[in-house]
């Protein structure tokens, strides 16, 4: 009876009431978080006001067309308020035009939540999360998040399904490219920074868009790289290194989380009330949205955890998943499920509160509408550009460099750039690619040719094979290029579509015969170098014996060729350091520098320790490995204690120095290894990095500090400890070798001292 009065009342006149009980609120309120009760109490007051299909219509998502544009349902179910939020739909006028339905002609009034996938960048690409990380620079990390926000808002866009925190240990996976990479250390910088890079302090400011910490949880450790597939893992694993990313990401604000497609120790994690319930929302105090992942509600059929669409609804919603992404049982079933009690009203009463409330955040009550001269004007600024050009070259990793074969010197006359992935517009548009187009971009090809643009300098393209590489036709062209020339630029690697969602692979070798190509140019004899162009480590083991120099430059985005050209010849020193292992055959994998130590290691003339009897152990290249056209020395480790209590500090520091000739940046990392405690603790653990910008000859100290934090683990309870005991501390610019030191964790700490 209530309601059908309520239903009755104008839009007006709701509005009025709406905008009155607020003011009154905001009056009454003496609280000092005035601000946070307000909008608890604007959502009881909307939540009192909504039917059971309103409320249903708040946790549906649906997409709108890949271009951008919302679809004609849309319009309908704006109308009835039925609509709480698409995903896709973008650009000012396509918002507007929807949100103006919602917002004019619902009976509530209650704005659409437009939520996109800007990854690396809105329109202005920025190299893979996985080539961002590998420059370890968190501040770059922000800032790109930033741009990308600015941009996405500008265009209506209130949310973005980034950042991707994934822990990712496996190359096979296609999505590794996507994720900061294999370390639970750097992978929460990274959360922490992207996430204060789309939101800034607050989200509803309009240079900022809601983050979205994805995709809870463990989605990375599926079994076989195979995406989609089965995990299981152990609760410490899971917590101590999955977790922390996405712990990361909620501490800094994150106001969404989405679950992800697979099952965790056989729960689906959009079914899992474990991870939503009692790591989320209970351990974490979690109070933002949860959003399935695309049908995975619809995929708990399949899943073999639900015998219909009604029962997937039913152990979602009660598992914590508040939003449903593309499929529509909650609204086809929740009124059912709600009357016969297998999902409670309070239940949906909550996931439509998480919903509400993250739309106040957003302050989309307030201005629901984007303004199209913002977008004109922010799409695509200049600055963006250089800055997309900036962080590219910050993400390339040096992985070989024979006889200073680069940088390339400018008084060379000829040169050759030799593979179809040097020119390809539609391959800069990298897997997501958010709003970017490919006219934007700048090839490899033609940040060579500007910047040699003022020299006399000539330079001859040959693909040498089409984009995959499946004819040695034209190789002939490609060699004749390179003999020709002075120096040849060999580009190689992936194409987009091998890289990303649903794009797992057995064989991490170069697709096709890129390596055939690359042999070919090599027996000329001339100077080359190998510039490559892919999502994921790659088995590159020929080239590291053979090929002169190998510049990795992932998928970098719309600046990405400008970025290539300032490397190769020497205006930007490359500095990137892995973000993740690069194993030497696919039968390593998993291959990672945390291990743990087992009972018996690595003893080259022991047959029963544990080691392949076909491969080493040892990846080709290292988790934190980078090299620089400049050297760097690293000595003299301190520590200003070489015993503490459990409750104190160690600060640690070297002398860094640049010994080499031209100006360049080194990334310092300290690793620590418990080497005795109740359960086996990783051979090294990240626990700290500089990366510091050193002129030639230039020397600086750099310190980093332990806290009793960094030394603690989960004990055999899986409670958080920290033990007494001995520890050892690496500081080199990679998770191999480097200075040793060690310290003792104990009752007394002892006066400070110098080693
Ligand atoms: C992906 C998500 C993405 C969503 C929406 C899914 O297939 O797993 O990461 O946010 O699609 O595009």
């Amino acid at each position: 009876m209530r309601l059908a009065i309520k239903r009755n009342l104008s839009p007006l006149l709701v509005c009025l009431i709406i905008f009155n009980a607020s003011v009154a609120f905001a009056q009454k309120s003496v609280r000092a978080n005035r601000q946070s009760a307000t909008v608890e109490q604007k959502i009881n007051f909307l939540l009192a006001r909504m039917t059971l299909a309103e409320k249903l219509g708040q946790l549906q998502q649906l997409d709108g067309e890949s271009d951008g544009r919302f679809r004609p349902e849309h319009l309908e179910l704006a109308r009835k308020g039925l609509l709480g939020s698409t995903l896709n739909v973008r650009g000012v006028k396509q918002t507007n035009e929807l949100q103006r339905v919602a917002v004019e002609q619902s009976r509530l009034k209650i704005p659409i939540l437009f939520g996109f996938d800007v990854i690396h960048g809105y329109r202005t690409l920025f190299p893979i999360p996985l080539g961002e990380t590998a420059s370890w620079d968190l501040q770059a990390a922000e800032k790109s998040a930033h741009i990308a926000a600015q941009e996405a808002r500008s265009a209506g866009v209130h949310w973005t399904f980034a950042p991707m925190v994934d822990i990712a240990r496996d190359p096979r996976w296609g999505r590794i490219m996507e994720s900061a990479g294999e370390d639970a250390f750097l992978g929460a910088a990274m959360a922490k920074a992207r996430v204060q890079g789309f939101q800034g302090g607050d989200y509803s400011q309009i240079d900022r868009v809601m983050a979205c910490a994805k995709h809870f949880a463990a989605y990375g450790a599926a079994e076989g790289g195979r995406d989609y597939n089965t995990v299981d893992m152990s609760e410490r694993t899971l917590r101590e290194v999955y977790l922390p990313p996405f712990e990361a990401a909620k501490n800094a604000g994150a106001g969404s989380f989405m679950t992800s497609f697979n099952t965790l120790n056989g729960v689906p994690a959009t079914a899992n009330s474990f991870l939503l319930r009692q790591i989320l929302r209970s351990e974490w105090k979690f109070d933002g949205l949860v959003v399935s992942d695309y049908t995975s509600v619809a995929e708990l059929i399949k899943h073999g955890v639900a015998r219909d669409g009604s029962e997937a609804a039913q152990i979602s919603l009660n598992a914590g998943t508040d939003m449903e992404m593309v499929s529509r049982f909650y609204n086809q079933s929740g009124a059912e499920l709600v009357k016969s009690g297998k999902v409670s009203i309070k239940t949906i009463n909550d996931a439509v509160r998480n919903v509400l409330r993250v739309k106040f955040r957003l302050g989309l009550f307030e201005r629901p509408y984007a303004d199209e001269n913002l977008e004109k004007n922010t799409i695509k600024k200049p600055e963006f550009l250089q800055t997309a050009r900036e962080i590219a070259a910050k993400s390339f990793v040096l992985l070989k460099n024979e006889k200073e074969t680069l940088p390339i010197n400018k008084n060379v006359r000829k040169i050759a750039v030799i593979g179809a992935l040097a020119d390809d517009k539609a391959n800069t548009l990298d897997w997501w690619a958010g709003d970017a187009k490919a006219e934007d971009s700048v090839t490899i090809l033609q940040g060579i040719r500007e910047k040699v643009a003022a020299l006399p300098t000539k330079i001859r393209f040959e693909k040498g094979c089409e984009l995959n590489c499946d004819s040695e036709k034209d190789f002939g062209k490609a060699v004749d290029a390179a003999k020709d020339s002075d120096f040849t630029i060999i580009v190689a690697g992936e194409t987009r579509d091998i890289s990303g969602e649903a794009a797992s692979r057995t064989n991490l070798d170069l697709p096709g015969k890129q390596l055939d190509l690359i042999k070919v140019i090599h027996q000329t004899g001339k100077p080359y170098a190998v510039v490559l162009k892919n999502g994921r480590p790659l088995t590159i083991n020929w080239l590291a014996e053979n090929s002169p120099a190998i510049l990795e430059t992932w998928h970098s985005g719309t600046m990405g060729g400008a970025a290539i050209a300032d490397v190769l010849f020497g205006d930007v020193n490359p500095s990137g350091k892995l973000p993740v292992t690069f194993p030497r055959n696919v039968g390593q994998i998993p291959l990672f520098y945390n291990a743990l130590p087992t009972g018996r290691p690595l003893e080259t003339e022991n047959r029963y320790t544990s080691k392949y009897i076909d491969s080493p152990n040892t990846p080709l290249y290292p988790f934190g490995f980078g090299l620089s056209y400049t050297q760097f020395k690293i000595d003299n480790l301190r520590l200003d204690k070489t015993q503490i209590k459990r409750n104190e500090n160690v600060k640690i520091s070297v002398d860094v120095e640049n010994v080499g000739k031209r100006d360049g940046v080194e990334v310092v990392q300290l690793y620590v290894r418990d080497l005795v405690a109740s359960v086996s603790r990783p051979v090294k653990e990240l626990k700290g990095f500089r990366r510091i910008s050193l002129r030639a000859g230039e020397k600086r100290t750099v310190e980093m500090t332990l806290t009793p934090k960094d030394l603690s683990f989960l004990n055999q309870k899986l409670q958080p400890t920290n033990e007494d005991g001995d520890f050892q501390v690496f500081v080199g610019n990679s998770s191999e070798g480097g200075l040793e030191g060690t310290f003792k964790v104990g009752q007394t700490a002892v006066a400070e001292k110098k080693n």
